[in-house]
């Protein structure tokens, strides 16, 4: 487990991006996991930034989206399709039909979770994952009691989840009650994951995913058990590390 502590949410967006800037440059045919909310958008700037500047390019890139609510088709403006469209798709050079979102408007969500899996496959799975966290440490929509060996499927969502993500929806009543997620199965499976976290509201779960038991109450403390994982944080999502795991982490200032 490497940690990077950065001082502020620019500074850990900048961090992120070049470090996938530079894995893009030694494999141009990366297969990327990308994460919606708030905490990538900084990074995605850095990189439509990167591409107008002639410096980077998402050509051949391969991405899958971690999750997606059910019942939103992927026009709907609060669906993480429409999301990923704006804040990046429409803004970068990569082939519109080689981004994947899961589907949330589908009869057959079984199937269509095992197609989303069989896809992963095929595109020889997934180079680095990115990763935000939950408040309540849950990742993509992997909320606390999930079963760690799940690929793809539906999730209901927390109270506390819904409630935080009712800030992208009018009304907390609009917010969809269940998602389709990657599982952390599908996550624990990509070859490397990066976690970002910005701000101390996320200081307790990057502290109990980091230091705590390792434990399905905790989904993100998962990732304690995966090789090549990487925590790239700011000073306030930080604060809650002791010193001596603070002082042995790579700081970047
Ligand atoms: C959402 C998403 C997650 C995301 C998390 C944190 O519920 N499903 O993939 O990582 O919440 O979001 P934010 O970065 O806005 O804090």
């Amino acid at each position: 487990m490497k940690i990077y502590i950065e001082k502020d949410y620019a500074a850990m967006s900048k961090r992120a991006a070049e470090w996938v800037e530079h894995a893009i440059r030694s494999n141009p045919q990366l297969v990327l996991g990308l994460a919606t909310g708030s905490t990538p958008l900084g990074m995605y700037r850095h990189w439509i930034q990167s591409v107008a500047a002639g410096t980077l390019s998402f050509k051949n890139i391969t991405s899958f989206n971690l999750d997606e609510y059910l019942g939103l088709s992927a026009a709907h403006p609060s669906s993480y399709r429409m999301f990923m469209e704006e804040q990046l798709f429409r803004q970068i050079d990569i082939d519109p039909s080689q981004t994947h979102v899961p589907n949330g408007d589908m009869e057959h969500t079984e199937d269509h979770c095992r197609e989303y899996d069989r896809l992963i496959e095929q595109a020889g799975g997934i180079d680095i994952q990115i990763l935000g966290i939950g408040e309540n440490g849950h990742i993509g929509f992997n909320e606390p009691g999930e079963d760690f060996g799940r690929l793809t499927h539906v999730v209901r969502l927390s109270d506390s989840t819904r409630r935080v993500n009712s800030r992208f929806f009018n009304t907390l009543k609009e917010v969809p009650t269940h998602a389709v997620t990657m599982g952390l199965k599908n996550i624990m499976n990509a070859r490397q994951v990066v976690v970002l976290a910005s701000g101390d509201k996320k200081s307790r779960a990057v502290e109990q995913a980091l230091l705590g038991k390792v434990t399905e109450h905790l989904p993100a403390s998962v990732l304690q058990l995966h090789p090549d994982c990487v925590f790239i944080l700011d000073e306030a999502a930080a604060c809650r590390l002791p010193d001596e795991v603070k002082h042995n982490v790579e700081m970047a200032r």
